[in-house]
């Protein structure tokens, strides 16, 4: 059996990956907290983008920019004028709604994308689409409304202090783009990428973790010579599907989205969806951004943002390909991947999270056999792992609850201590989805589980 979004919220709060924010002031609309293991999930997969992103490719670097910029920044960037979403309300019960996904949920088929807002509130309108709160089909017509989470800084209530969350990163790497350029003495094409919060002033409601107000993206920008634009754009969708593929998502649960109406900045633009329990759902996109944000801030600030190309002695304004992955719907769509209940023999059923392990949030449980004979040793083999990867320990209840436990947040190993290890310096490893177990001598455990994992 697989998980259904309300199975799925339940499991993240008993197990501590996700919890309601602000739970015990009845909560703050499409804000969550990631609990303990949810925050080693979430570090697991940055790890992974950073092996696959920044390690593993020529001329990339991580950046860490400040959230908030200089408002001029969202001035240039066609931000603050053009950053909207076309929203609708219920008549019936003044619940506001994004009329895109009205369309895209009442008919997968129906291109929301490729339709200006008055063919949006036809379509609504002719096929007669319902609130999904109360049912009936009374809207008013759709208006643009700013996504920008705006904030002041100092202390007077004046427009002139206002400053804005940043509503994406990129934006941090085009204004770094030279400064990465001299100080790592590299040329075209170079990527820079980081991973950050971003905020949007999202009013309708999110599918648990999909959209929220405030999330995390890994965004990665390609720097190269127009020409070259076209065919990275091909290679970085992809190099998407291949890392979805590495951390373990099927290729049944992928599929391309390529767009027909564009952002402000974009030429082109595709994004990979996931099938989630709610159905297909963007988690990264792959935009041609041309030189469109660089000129910009050329423009906006009277400095250059040239590159000198010092083989053919020009100087010109590189294009840029983004690579963007938002870190949330990946954790959600490695939970929804990998959270299965399954029958085992007897009868009995197991929940078990069938992640990669080096994507687990704990890699090995310790379980002494029978506490009073076998505690110690259990714990000298704690501390001996924990020097190299996560580790917990078990000893409470029958042997067979524990390994459930362990089955449930996913960890990959459990390791028994019994007396065949005090005699023999031996230990069983039961693996997590076979549940198959077998005797490793304790001189081999170290490279035996780093090998696995
Ligand atoms: N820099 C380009 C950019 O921001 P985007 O498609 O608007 O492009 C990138 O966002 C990724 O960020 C999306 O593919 C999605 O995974 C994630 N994302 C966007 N809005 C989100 C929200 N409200 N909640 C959670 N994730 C979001």
């Amino acid at each position: 059996k697989t998980f259904n979004m309300d199975d799925l919220i339940a499991y993240c709060n008993q197990y501590g990956f996700i919890f309601q924010g602000s739970e015990i002031y009845g909560g703050l609309a499409n804000t969550w907290d990631y609990g303990p293991l949810g925050c080693r999930l979430k570090n697991n997969l940055k790890d992974a983008w950073r092996y696959f992103f920044i390690q593993r490719r020529d001329s990339s670097y991580e950046i860490d920019a400040d959230i908030l910029m200089n408002p001029m920044v969202w001035k240039a960037s066609g931000h603050l004028e053009g950053f909207s979403d076309p929203l609708l309300d219920c008549k019936e019960c003044q619940t506001r709604h994004r009329a895109d996904d009205l369309i895209n949920d009442f008919d997968d088929t129906a291109n929301a994308d490729a339709m200006s807002q008055q063919e949006m509130i036809a379509f609504i309108r002719s096929k007669g689409i319902a609130c999904p709160v109360c049912g009936k089909s009374n809207f008013t017509d759709i208006r643009n409304f700013n996504l920008m989470f705006a904030t002041r800084r100092g202390v007077t209530d004046d427009s002139a202090n206002t400053v804005y969350l940043r509503p994406e990163n990129a934006q941090g790497e085009y204004v770094n783009f030279l400064n990465v350029q001299r100080t790592m003495r590299t040329k075209l094409p170079f990527s820079i990428g980081q991973i950050g919060k971003a905020f949007r002033n999202e009013i309708t409601p999110g599918n648990f973790t999909f959209r929220t107000i405030e999330f995390e993206q890994m965004e990665y920008q390609t720097f190269c010579k127009k020409g070259d634009d076209e065919g990275l754009y091909k290679y970085f969708k992809e190099y998407g599907k291949e890392f979805f593929q590495y951390l373990g998502l099927s290729s049944e649960h992928l599929r391309y989205h390529d767009h027909e109406k564009l952002a402000h900045y974009a030429k082109a633009a595709c994004d990979i969806e996931y099938l989630f329990p709610f159905g297909w759902g963007e988690i990264n996109g792959t935009h041609n951004r041309t030189d469109f944000d660089l000129a910009r801030h050329q423009e906006y600030t009277g400095k250059t943002m040239e590159y000198f190309d010092a083989n053919t002695n020009e100087r010109y304004i590189p294009y840029v390909i983004e690579s963007t992955y938002g870190l949330d719907r990946l954790i959600l769509a490695v939970l929804c991947e990998n959270l299965v209940e399954e029958e085992l023999e007897g009868g009995d059923t197991r929940v078990v999270l069938r992640i990669q392990p080096f994507l687990a949030p704990i890699k090995v449980n310790i379980l002494p056999l029978i506490k009073k004979r076998h505690a110690d040793r259990a714990k000298e083999y704690h501390h001996m792992l924990s020097k190299y990867m996560m580790v917990s320990y078990d000893e409470a209840g029958n042997i067979g609850k524990r390994y459930r436990r362990g089955d449930a947040i996913g960890t990959p190993f459990a390791i028994t201590i019994d007396d065949d290890t005090i005699v023999n310096n031996t230990v069983t490893v039961r693996e997590r989805d076979s549940m198959e177990q077998i005797t490793v001598s304790v001189s081999d455990l170290v490279p035996y589980l780093i090998e696995r994992i």
